[in-house]
């Protein structure tokens, strides 16, 4: 069942201004990372290598090579509880990479902010394989990989906040979404998203919409709510001081140019400048829609997402697609524009109907067949789907976008089981089937397509346990191939498929021959 429950114990309890604390496997730039942190802050930064060599009077390298990994680990547990237990809120520290295996140094950490440097194993080893530092646990690139693994959700786990280690101006673009974290209630955590066009903090965590957490300056623009009917009595009220609320109708049958035009006129009525903000409260459908208002109001105003549906927690509210459709196909008018923010609160998906629940189960596990590796693993075990499951699920989105935010490449890997499914919804008439569900059928189709019966079974047996439908009826298999040659994405003539080599191995642009296509939407058909 999908479910909601919480991943990690957290008492809501609003902590006092903390330390930042950077942790992160070798190579992912903490040092640096503290320093652009502690300058920005006018502090001073505590690394606690540097400061483990001074107290011990020789290299790290030698330390390991003389007395052994037992008796450096002592000596560093020791010296970064100090440091932990001696810091002041707003003071900055980089920790050693394998400090945080001490369950003590854990414990030391809880009361302050602890920020992830995400690297990836090859980022890391690119780094410091021909890096100047020589390090003990850098000598071979298989054992290498292989303990990044092994830490990596241990190092996910403790995170507070997440960036990714990607330039050095990351840290300070990110510190005042860190500095409003840090003071905020334990238990809520922060990712850091990245696109070319500008990068954003993604909030998460249960009770954000009641915990004043917003990423843009209220004092200096003013929050203009767009939600639909069914969000608005629930939560417009919860997002506190709002200069107006437009409310338009529920369904993706009203994801159209006339409703972005009444959003137009309704800002417009309601005096919105370009100084101020939409605040997409909603699902997919006011995601997209008020996302692409905002692109457009006056040439381009802020938009903060505040995604209500498992569909838009797990994947719309992030990446900065938005737009509308047309008749003839879907999302066939829109715009890019990253958000200034989302805020993700789970505790509003206990109101969700069980079928829309249902419908975002088929983008986690969309999601997940493009992560592989331990969500694939969590999602095929038939696991619930909780907090870690989301963030784990806008971890991979957000990861995808960073490389590539305008489709050109590597982004197409979300579009996987949407070619169909949009078609199936197209020929539909956008009112038969939810976009969740359509995208179930749609992964089926690619799963067929690639040539994977096993795995087509397993994800076929996962979307019926919620209740999801592994066939369509309603429309004529020709009109759902007539609307997948329309596809926006084709190239020419040629609609280029995502195909699935195997869970973390999921490839754009692959020719497929019509006959397949055809074949594979007939076995869709209910007969
Ligand atoms: N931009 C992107 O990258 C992207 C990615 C995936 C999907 N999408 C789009 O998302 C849309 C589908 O989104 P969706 O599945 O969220 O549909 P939706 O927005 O229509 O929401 C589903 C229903 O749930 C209601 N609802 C929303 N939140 C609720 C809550 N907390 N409690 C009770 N009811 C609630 C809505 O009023 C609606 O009736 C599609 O248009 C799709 O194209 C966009």
């Amino acid at each position: 069942m999908v479910a909601l429950k919480q991943a990690r114990a957290a008492p809501p309890r609003t902590r006092p201004a903390r330390a930042l604390a950077f942790i992160g496997f070798m190579g992912a730039g903490k040092s640096t990372a503290a320093r652009d942190a502690a300058r920005a802050l006018g502090v001073e930064a505590l690394d606690s290598d540097r400061l483990l060599e001074q107290r011990l009077g020789r290299p790290v390298a030698d330390v390991f090579a003389e007395d052994g990994e037992a008796a450096f680990r002592a000596a560093e547990e020791q010296l970064v509880c100090e440091l932990l237990d001696s810091a002041a809120p707003d003071s900055v520290l980089a920790l050693g990479g394998g400090s945080v295996l001490s369950e003590r140094v854990r414990r030391a950490l809880a009361p302050h902010l602890t920020v992830l440097l995400d690297v990836t194993a090859q980022q890391a080893w690119a780094r410091v394989a021909h890096g100047p530092v020589r390090r003990p646990l850098a000598r071979d690139e298989q054992a290498f990989r292989a303990l990044h693994a092994q830490r990596r959700s241990l190092y996910e786990d403790l995170a507070d906040a997440i960036l990714p280690a990607l330039d050095r101006g990351v840290v300070a673009r990110a510190l005042p979404a860190l500095r409003l974290l840090a003071g905020a209630p334990g238990g809520i955590r922060m990712l850091w998203a990245h696109a070319d066009s500008g990068d954003y903090p993604v909030f998460v965590g249960q009770g954000l919409l009641d915990g004043g957490v917003w990423p843009l300056d209220r004092g200096e623009s003013r929050r203009f709510c767009v939600t639909d009917e069914n969000v608005a009595p629930l939560y417009a009220r919860r997002l506190g001081d709002v200069a107006a609320t437009v409310t338009v109708a529920a369904g993706e049958s009203h994801k159209t140019p006339a409703a972005a035009l009444a959003v137009w006129e309704a800002l417009a009525d309601a005096a919105m400048t370009r100084a101020d903000h939409v605040a997409a409260l909603g699902g997919g459908v006011v995601g997209d829609l008020a996302g692409f208002c905002a692109a457009t109001y006056q040439r381009g105003v802020g938009v903060v997402h505040v995604p209500t549906t498992l569909v838009a927690q797990v994947d719309s509210a992030y990446g900065g697609k938005t737009g509308v459709d047309l008749p003839r196909a879907k999302n066939y008018v829109g715009a890019y524009h990253q958000p200034a923010g989302v805020v993700v609160d789970p505790d509003t998906l206990t109101t969700l109907p069980a079928p829309e629940l249902a419908a975002g189960y088929a983008e986690v596990v969309k999601t997940a067949l493009i992560a592989g590796g331990q969500l694939w693993e969590q999602v095929a075990a038939g696991a619930t789907v909780d907090e870690a499951t989301i963030l784990r699920c806008v971890q991979t989105k957000l990861g995808v976008v960073a490389e590539d935010e305008r489709d050109a490449g590597a982004r197409q890997v979300l579009n996987l089981g949407h070619t169909i499914g949009h078609a199936v919804e197209t020929a539909t008439g956008y009112g038969r089937y939810r976009h969740g569900e359509a995208v179930g059928l749609g992964l089926l189709a690619a799963l067929r397509l690639s040539g994977q019966p096993q795995l087509r079974d397993r994800v076929a047996e996962l979307l019926t346990a919620q209740g999801l439908p592994v066939r369509f009826d309603g429309a004529d298999p020709a009109a759902v191939a007539a609307a997948v040659a329309r596809d926006k994405k084709r190239v020419g003539a040629r609609v280029p498929f995502v195909l699935v080599a195997a869970p973390g191995d999921v490839r754009f642009g692959a020719d497929v021959p019509t006959a397949d296509v055809l074949a594979a939407i007939a076995e869709l058909a209910a007969e």
